[in-house]
């Protein structure tokens, strides 16, 4: 099996590389290979790889940026997994696909089911909620797996900037009402392998295509996360910053954020089995990766 892999050096597309790898052949495409902004070089490549399945989880994530620069985000994010859709549709293969929690706008008491109503606060969600819509057009078998609060021990993301601050920093103010559940990459690509392997073997995919949650278990606020990541510090380092918190309306960014976006993720495990520890697990198996290597 050809998989097609989109976004290869970003958080969860670095670790897809391993985790398909068993699945079959995969060929990575980074930005300089496979510009998602050049809606002509997407049919391209797909026609020259001749791919039996396309993985998507490239995407315009920068969620304030975005409120200034909409249409390269729905370029991205909306037109661009139009386009592979419809030409894994075209071929008859499946897609898999990544949406977001930013969907939602954070008023419901409880965490999302799939079939909870999305209406997203920014540009971001708005265009990743027009990908997942174009995705489902399009007609090919497809996943698409919601996830949320993305980390890992590569690229930008919230545990390693926390971790330099902390560093940086004699104190560090945190928001306190925003509720999530923060999700290693390495989590998200290994369920998505195991995922993939099982619906690939189904008799009809189409039949079990559609919209999935994909998150660690739980949930936290920005600020349980901090105090978390903070505690780890705490076993190694001498010299860590306090820690306050803080109400969103302390800290105003461009783009506004879901009060609540914890995600229900039982359809995933009744559909394929599959679920993701809680987030503090998760966090744990993640920072356990930074101890030295131990030869026996
Ligand atoms: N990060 C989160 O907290 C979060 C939360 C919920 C859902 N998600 C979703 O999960 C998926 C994976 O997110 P992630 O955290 O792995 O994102 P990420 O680390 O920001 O990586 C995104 C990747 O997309 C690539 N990309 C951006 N514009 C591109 C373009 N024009 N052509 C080709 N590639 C382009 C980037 O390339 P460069 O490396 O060249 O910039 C980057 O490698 C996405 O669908 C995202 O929407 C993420």
């Amino acid at each position: 099996m050809k998989i097609l892999l989109t976004g290869v050096n970003g958080q969860v597309g670095w670790e897809l590389q391993r985790t398909l790898a068993p699945l079959g052949e995969v060929i990575a495409a980074g930005r300089e290979q496979l510009d998602l902004a050049d809606t002509a070089g997407i049919r391209r490549m797909v026609d020259t790889i001749a791919p039996d399945l396309i993985v998507n989880p490239a995407a315009y994530t920068a969620v304030d940026k975005a409120e200034s620069e909409p249409e390269l985000a729905h370029a991205i994010n909306a037109t661009a997994p139009g386009e592979l859709a419809q030409a894994a549709a075209v071929r008859g293969i499946p897609l898999v696909h990544f949406s977001t929690d930013y969907v939602f706008d954070g008023r419901k008491q409880g965490a999302y089911r799939e079939d909870d109503a999305p209406n997203p606060l920014g540009v971001y969600g708005a265009t990743k909620l027009a990908g997942e819509q174009a995705v489902q057009r399009a007609g090919a078998p497809h996943l698409i797996l919601r996830t949320s609060w993305v980390y890992g021990r590569r690229g930008r993301n919230f545990l390693l900037t926390m971790q330099r601050l902390a560093r940086e920093r004699d104190t560090l103010a945190v928001v306190d009402d925003q509720f999530g559940a923060p999700t290693w990459s390495r989590l998200i690509a290994e369920a998505t392998a195991l995922v993939v392997a099982r619906w690939l073997v189904l008799p009809d995919q189409a039949a079990n295509s559609g919209v999935y949650h994909l998150s660690c278990g739980g949930r936290t606020s920005w600020h349980g996360f901090t105090a978390a990541i903070l505690a780890h510090l705490a076993r190694t380092d001498e010299k860590r910053a306090s820690l306050t918190a803080i109400p969103s309306a302390s800290y105003p960014t461009p783009a506004a954020r879901p009060a609540n976006s914890q995600l229900d993720c039982d359809k995933l495990a009744a559909s394929f089995g599959v679920r993701l520890p809680d987030w503090e697990t998760a966090l744990a198996l993640c920072l356990e990766q930074d101890l030295p290597l131990l030869a026996k």
